[in-house]
């Protein structure tokens, strides 16, 4: 059961969060600059330690989403234990901010506790499998726009091995880890979108396109089998040397709108490590390959719904997974570490006009 006192410590650090970034009932005027449509990751200790962090995501911003609060790890500590206050906090931030939420993730070959890892029975793995779907997903019914409910299910190089990343779960599951994942969240919230999300199927590269071409079948096996799937998510953690495979991906999302569902940028980042030139230089072609993104998504219909994974340079993973030769931070979000918007701020602005 969750610990009262660790509960009200950190409702209390929402309640601060809140105040920190702006009232509950903020003016019209803000909310008018905000792009519609566009939301930012942030992890609970991010928030807290910078109000910069809470007052630009309450600024440009109508949706956020947890990094680390809704996954295995931070909600599960041991078999027996929920712990939703962290990501309640960034709820209550949320809410105080007249901004929506999404759930981010479910069910992932990584992040999976030790705990869990530990359990031999395959019919137990099942049950913890649908208990903690089943109750996150029920704890946060109606008050959630979606779910990622499955992540990167399709592995790196899908014509070197079978179309589906070996997990612990599918170890266990067999191919029905999908399946079941979905019909579960369904079960327990039938309102709330259901979405798969993947990366590395936005640029012109032979794996990124087999990649995208496995998530297209994968896609297709599971509305064939009827499962309540309602959106794809394209992470688009962008490689800022590689061109976006733009006829590719707009067939792609083309045809997975025909079938029905809905098409997200979930994860918006560029990793440009691998440029070199001046900040300018490298922000500007950053800024191009997401305009290149949206603008092939954009011919079959408007761009509903941009994360970026962050939106202040200052806290992206990508500083702490890739260091660039000369040392230089990476610049992969819509701010710059001093919260200066970038030009990226400025496609992501086009993009989201009028939607
Ligand atoms: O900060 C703590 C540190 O205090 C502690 O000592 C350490 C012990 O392991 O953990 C640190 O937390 C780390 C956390 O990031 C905060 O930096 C976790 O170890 C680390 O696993 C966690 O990594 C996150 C990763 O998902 C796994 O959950 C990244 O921040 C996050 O950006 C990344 O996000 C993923 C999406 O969920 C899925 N798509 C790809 C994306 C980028 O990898």
């Amino acid at each position: 059961m969750i610990k009262l006192d660790r509960r009200k410590f950190l409702l209390g650090s929402a309640a601060t969060l809140a105040a920190g970034s702006s009232a509950s009932a903020l003016p019209a005027s803000k909310l008018a600059q905000r792009h519609q449509g566009y939301g930012a990751a942030a992890t609970l200790w991010d928030l807290q330690a910078d109000p910069r962090l809470g007052e630009a995501i309450s600024t440009y911003c109508t949706q956020v989403v947890p990094v680390l609060e809704l996954k295995w790890p931070m909600l599960r500590p041991d078999a027996h234990t929920f712990a939703f206050e962290r990501a309640d906090a960034i709820y209550d931030f949320a809410q105080k901010n007249d901004l929506t939420m999404r759930g981010h993730t479910l069910a992932w070959y990584h992040d999976i506790p030790d705990w869990t890892k530990q359990i031999k029975d395959s019919k137990a793995v099942e049950r913890a499998y649908v208990d903690h779907i089943s109750t996150v997903v029920s704890y946060y019914k109606d008050k959630l726009t979606s779910w990622d409910v499955v992540n990167e299910p399709i592995p790196d190089n899908p014509r070197d091995v079978k179309d589906r990343r070996d997990t612990f779960w599918t170890q266990h599951l067999g191919s029905s880890w999908i399946p079941l994942a979905f019909r579960t969240a369904a079960a327990a919230d039938p309102y709330v979108k259901l979405a798969i999300n993947e990366y590395d199927i936005e640029s012109a590269k032979d794996s990124f396109i087999a990649k995208r071409a496995a998530y297209r079948n994968l896609i297709m096996e599971l509305l064939d089998q009827g499962v309540p799937l309602h959106a794809v998510g394209l992470q688009s953690h962008l490689h800022a040397e590689l061109e976006i495979d733009t006829h590719g991906l707009a067939e792609f999302v083309t045809e997975i709108r025909s079938w029905g569902l809905e098409v997200y940028v979930t994860e918006l980042d560029v990793n440009d490590e691998k440029l070199t030139g001046s900040p300018t230089e490298r922000d500007a072609i950053v800024a191009k390959r997401v305009n290149d993104l949206l603008t092939a998504i954009w011919t079959s219909g408007p761009v509903r719904s941009i994360l970026s994974w962050g939106i202040s340079d200052r806290y992206s993973w990508i500083n702490g997974y890739v260091k660039r030769p000369d040392k230089q931070p990476n610049r992969p979000l819509p701010l710059d570490g001093e919260f200066k918007p970038k030009p990226l701020m400025d496609v992501i602005s086009k993009f989201t006009k009028d939607v």
